[in-house]
């Protein structure tokens, strides 16, 4: 018989549906209510697009000869990091992460990690996304990785102009390009669309795991959180709050603002070592978080979390964002069963899947592998819930699909249609014990 999860059943909806979280991320007044206006904003994006992908392709000329010589080795960057692991995986047969070719464990770091954080950055300044750290840190990051000589520059340019297109039509380029190309069947996600929604959900579990924890009286759990901050002062929560493949996550410094709880943070030492260079650089305090380094594929994040000091016993939220569709199934169903089995009571894990349907179809997986981070894993119709089921100690406590999220995270044209580009993209969740 699987057990009841102590948390009630839709702990997370109940505070995204606070009204002025709403209005917050659906910003009511930002696009404009008459038809001809949007359609005029419409036509205007093709020119402000196409003026933004042409300086983006003309300023890849200043990028390739620095890409030349990385190329040939002569400085490090993605391209050799690519072809060191090539060289790895022809004289180590067996190692996971070469036959993964993950570029995550190189000293370049997760490249989608770099590009979620582009897509929260520009969904932050354009005032809709809660992540206000992320456009400081995408300040001192560069879209290539490290070691292409004026990729920094250039992708600085990109996002200002990505900025300027969305102010002046209120539509995100990269998911317009998504959206033309989605005909054809390619992705079911625009990425700022997909990461606004994400960032807001996941942000509004963890909150109500935060504030369940913090001894806050039933009826304070119905105002926003700066007025119960305001009125409570920093909240002691005796809870681990636990990113895994955290890549440029920015909630433990924005959260324990609020919170005094124990933040960890677990990824591929590439990505974090870039991370806390960027962090450094951008002047945002790690604070007490406590990092750890772990690649999943061939080691047990929870043994590496508890020798850095994590007390297992105590209910643990697990931020899983964004890295499910990079691993195989089997390290996906080992990690829900650590925290089904091992974890204090009341722990639960929030995370993301992208629907196999298309995910992992040849060419998805063709177009991932290429980009260093192949996908590997997806669900499709009632594969989620299985998945869930058949873990020991855990119980579906939230699954969100894209009506559900556009309606709370997503401001919207006049017509109803949401800005950015979400298809069926897969779900969101939460899963406690
Ligand atoms: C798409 S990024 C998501 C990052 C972050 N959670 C977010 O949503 O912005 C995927 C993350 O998974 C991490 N990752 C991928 N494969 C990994 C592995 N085998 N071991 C550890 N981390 C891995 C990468 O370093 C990267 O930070």
């Amino acid at each position: 018989m699987k057990q009841q999860p102590v948390m009630s059943m839709s702990f997370s909806s109940k505070r995204s549906s606070l009204p002025s979280k709403i209005s917050s991320r659906t910003r009511p007044d930002l696009c404009p209510s008459s038809e001809l206006v949007d359609k005029a904003l419409g036509y205007l994006s093709i020119l402000t697009g196409t003026a933004t992908i042409c300086t983006l392709i003309g300023l890849q000329v200043v990028l390739i000869p620095s890409a030349i010589a990385a190329k040939l080795g002569l400085t490090s960057n993605w391209f050799n990091n690519k072809s060191r692991i090539e060289n790895q995986r022809r004289n180590t047969k067996g190692s996971p992460l070469i036959e993964k070719k993950n570029i995550s464990n190189t000293e370049t770091g997760s490249l989608t990690a770099l590009k979620t954080l582009s897509a929260r950055s520009t969904t932050a300044r354009v005032g809709i996304n809660p992540d206000y750290l992320a456009p400081k840190l995408m300040g001192k990051l560069s879209l290539y990785g490290k070691g292409i000589i004026g990729s920094y520059f250039v992708s600085q340019i990109y996002l200002q102009m990505a900025k300027w297109h969305f102010d002046l039509t209120k539509r995100f380029i990269a998911d317009q390009i998504v959206l033309l190309f989605s005909r054809w069947g390619v992705m079911e996600l625009g990425e700022n669309a997909y990461l606004q929604c994400r960032t807001c959900w996941i942000d509004d579990c963890l909150e109500t795991f935060l504030l369940k924890h913090s001894n806050i009286d039933d009826a304070s759990m119905d105002q926003d959180l700066e007025s119960i901050y305001s009125a409570n002062g920093r909240m002691d929560a005796n809870v681990n709050v636990v990113a895994l493949g955290s890549g440029y996550d920015t909630r433990s410094y924005r959260f324990s603002k609020y919170f005094k709880a124990h933040f960890f943070e677990v990824d591929a030492i590439g990505t974090q070592v870039s991370k806390r260079k960027a962090l450094e650089d951008a002047h945002i305090p790690e604070g007490s978080t406590i990092f750890v380094s772990c690649d999943f594929t061939s080691e047990n994040w929870l043994n590496k979390l508890i020798q850095c000091g994590m007390n297992p016993d105590l209910p643990t939220f697990l931020i899983w964002e964004g890295v499910t569709m990079y691993l195989k199934s089997k390290v996906v169903k080992q990690t829900l069963h650590l925290v089904g089995s091992k974890l204090g009571k009341g722990s639960c894990i929030a995370f993301d899947y992208l629907d196999s349907k298309w995910a992992l179809s040849d060419k998805i997986v063709k177009m991932s592998t290429k980009a260093g981070e192949p996908f590997q894993f997806g669900l499709h119709g009632n594969e989620a819930n299985d998945l869930i089921e058949k873990t020991d100690g855990l119980s579906m406590l939230e699954h969100e699909k894209r009506d559900d999220v556009v309606e709370l995270y997503l401001p919207k044209h006049y017509d109803g249609r949401p800005v950015g580009f979400l298809g069926d993209f897969g779900g969101f969740i939460l899963a406690g014990r």
